[in-house]
C-alpha cells in the first residue's frame, strides 16, 4: 500500500510525530507537492509549537511557506532582547504582527507609571515568496535591511545568540533641522531626558543607529519566599530621564542588584545601578528621616536584638526636607514595608571613575520601592513593568540544516 492511500487523517497523525526537518524532507519526496493543503495542517501545528505562531491570517501563505521561508531562518526573534550596542542600551521585543515578524523597541515615559511605549525598527515579511527584511526608521519609505546571527556559548554550556539587523541602505546625514532629528526627539523627550543630554546621544548614536545588535533578555527565576519577586522595573534617574532595570538576587540572596537595561553617559546599561545588603535593615521613626545628616550617620543596623529576618519591618516614611521641591518625591506613601542599607552607582560622564555612594533601599508594594540618594539630595522611584516580556523562544532554537 502506498502512504498516501492512507485516509488523510491517518496520514496527518503519523507525520505528526516528524520534526520539521524530517517533514520537510518527507516534503521533497513530493507528498506535500502533491496535496499541500492537507498537510499544511500538520506545519500549522509546527509554527504553533517551534515559533508560537498560532495563525496565517494577514500573511497571504500557507503554513509550509511561512515555516519553510520565513521561521526556520527568522522565527527564533520571537521574543525579548536587550541591546548594549552604547551606554544607552534598549529593550526589544520582537512579536508576530499583521503577516510579519515586527521588532520594536520599548521604553518608558516620564512618567513611571505610565505603560512602556513602542517603536519599530525592522520588519520581516514574506514577499514574492521570499522573507524580506526591511528598515522601519528614518523617514523615507521603509527600505532593505539584513539579519545576521552570531552563535555564542556562554558558561553555563547553554548555547545563546546575538543578532545584528543591519540597514542596507544609507541614511541620508540628518543634521538637527532635519525632519528625522526634529522626530527623533520627539520620541526621545517623552523619557524626561533633558534636551543638553538628547543632542549629546544623537551625536553618540547617530554613525550605530540603523544597525541593531540584539542579545537574548534572560529573566531571573521567580523568587516568590523573597522579600520582593524578580522582573523588570522602571526608575527615574533626574535629567536622564526614565531607565529600565532587571532586579535579580546575588546567588547567596543577600543582596539585591539592580541592573540597568537601559543606562546613561555616566553609568551605562549593563551596570549594577544598586546593590540592597539585605543583611542590614533599619526601622526609622519619622524624626530620624527628617534631615539627610541624620540618615548619613546611621550606619548600623538599627534593630532588636531578636531580628530573626521574619521580623515586621513596616515603618514611617518620609523623605528629607532638602529633597522636597523634587518632583518625584510628591505623593508618596507614608509608611514602608521595610529599608535596608544599599549603595548606588555613580559615575563621571563617560563612565570616568565609578564609585558606589551610600543609600537607602526604601519598599512600598511588592511592585514599588525607591531609593534614597543621600549624597545626591535626591529620592528616585521605581515601578515594576506590569507588561509582559516573553522569553521562551529566544534562546538558540537556531536550525543547523
Ligand atoms: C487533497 O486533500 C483533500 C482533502 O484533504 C482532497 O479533497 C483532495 O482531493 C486532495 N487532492 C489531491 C490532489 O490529492
Ligand atoms: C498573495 O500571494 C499571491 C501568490 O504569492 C500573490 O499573487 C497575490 O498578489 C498576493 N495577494 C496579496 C493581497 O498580497
Ligand atoms: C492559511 O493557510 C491555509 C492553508 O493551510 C490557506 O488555505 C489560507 O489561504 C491561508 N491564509 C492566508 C490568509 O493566506
Ligand atoms: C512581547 O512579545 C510577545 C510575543 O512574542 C508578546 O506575547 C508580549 O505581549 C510582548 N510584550 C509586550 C510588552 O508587548
Ligand atoms: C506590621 O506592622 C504594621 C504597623 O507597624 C501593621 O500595620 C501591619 O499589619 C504589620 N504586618 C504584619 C504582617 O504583621
Ligand atoms: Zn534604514
Amino acid at each position: 500500500m502506498h502512504l498516501l492511500d492512507l485516509p488523510s487523517e491517518l496520514l496527518i497523525a503519523l507525520l505528526s510525530y516528524l520534526s520539521a526537518r524530517d517533514l520537510a524532507k518527507v516534503c521533497q519526496t513530493c507528498i506535500c507537492l502533491r496535496n499541500l493543503s492537507r498537510l499544511d495542517t500538520l506545519w500549522r501545528q509546527k509554527c504553533r509549537k517551534d515559533y508560537k505562531l498560532k495563525s496565517n491570517k494577514s500573511w497571504n501563505a500557507s503554513y509550509f511557506e511561512i515555516y519553510s521561508k520565513v521561521l526556520v531562518k527568522y522565527g527564533t526573534l520571537i521574543g525579548a532582547w536587550k541591546t548594549m550596542m552604547n551606554c544607552y542600551g534598549g529593550l526589544f521585543n520582537v512579536t508576530y504582527c499583521l503577516g510579519q515578524i515586527l521588532v520594536e523597541e520599548y521604553f518608558a515615559t516620564k512618567y513611571i507609571q505610565d505603560n512602556l511605549k513602542s517603536v519599530p525598527w525592522f520588519s520581516i515579511s514574506l514577499e514574492d515568496g521570499e522573507a524580506t527584511v526591511k528598515c522601519l526608521q528614518g523617514f523615507d519609505q521603509p527600505h532593505p535591511g539584513d539579519v545576521k546571527f552570531d552563535q555564542e556559548e556562554v558558561a553555563d554550556g547553554r548555547h545563546t545568540m546575538t543578532t545584528n539587523l543591519i540597514c542596507l541602505s544609507s541614511h541620508q546625514e540628518v543634521n538637527e533641522d532635519s525632519v528625522e532629528f526634529q522626530r527623533w526627539m520627539e520620541q526621545e523627550k517623552v523619557k524626561g531626558t533633558i534636551p543638553e543630554l538628547l543632542r549629546i546621544k544623537w551625536q553618540l548614536i547617530r554613525n550605530q543607529k540603523h544597525q541593531l545588535k540584539l542579545s537574548p533578555l534572560a529573566l531571573p527565576p521567580l523568587t516568590p519566599d523573597r522579600i520582593i519577586q524578580t522582573g523588570l522595573f522602571k526608575g527615574s534617574y533626574s535629567a536622564h530621564g526614565t531607565e529600565l532595570l532587571m532586579l535579580s538576587y546575588s546567588e547567596e540572596a543577600h543582596e539585591i542588584h539592580l541592573t540597568k537595561i537601559t543606562g546613561d553617559p555616566n553609568v551605562p546599561a549593563g551596570e549594577v545601578s544598586v546593590y540592597v545588603d539585605l543583611r542590614r535593615p533599619m526601622i526609622l521613626n519619622r524624626e530620624q528621616q527628617e534631615s539627610l545628616q541624620t540618615l548619613r550617620d546611621i550606619d548600623t543596623p538599627d534593630l532588636p536584638p531578636e531580628f530573626d529576618g521574619n521580623m515586621n519591618l513596616s515603618q514611617p516614611f518620609i523623605v528629607p526636607s532638602q529633597c522636597e521641591e523634587r518632583e518625584d518625591c510628591k505623593d508618596l506613601p507614608k509608611y514602608c514595608k521595610a529599608r535596608y542599607h544599599s549603595k548606588g552607582q555613580i559615575a563621571a560622564f563617560g563612565y570616568q571613575n565609578p564609585s558606589f555612594s551610600n543609600n537607602h533601599w526604601v519598599m512600598f508594594s511588592e511592585d514599588v520601592f525607591g531609593v534614597l540618594w543621600l549624597d545626591l539630595y535626591s529620592f528616585s522611584l521605581f515601578n515594576r513593568i506590569k507588561e509582559e516580556f516573553k522569553i521562551e523562544n529566544n534562546l538558540c532554537h537556531l536550525q543547523t540544516s
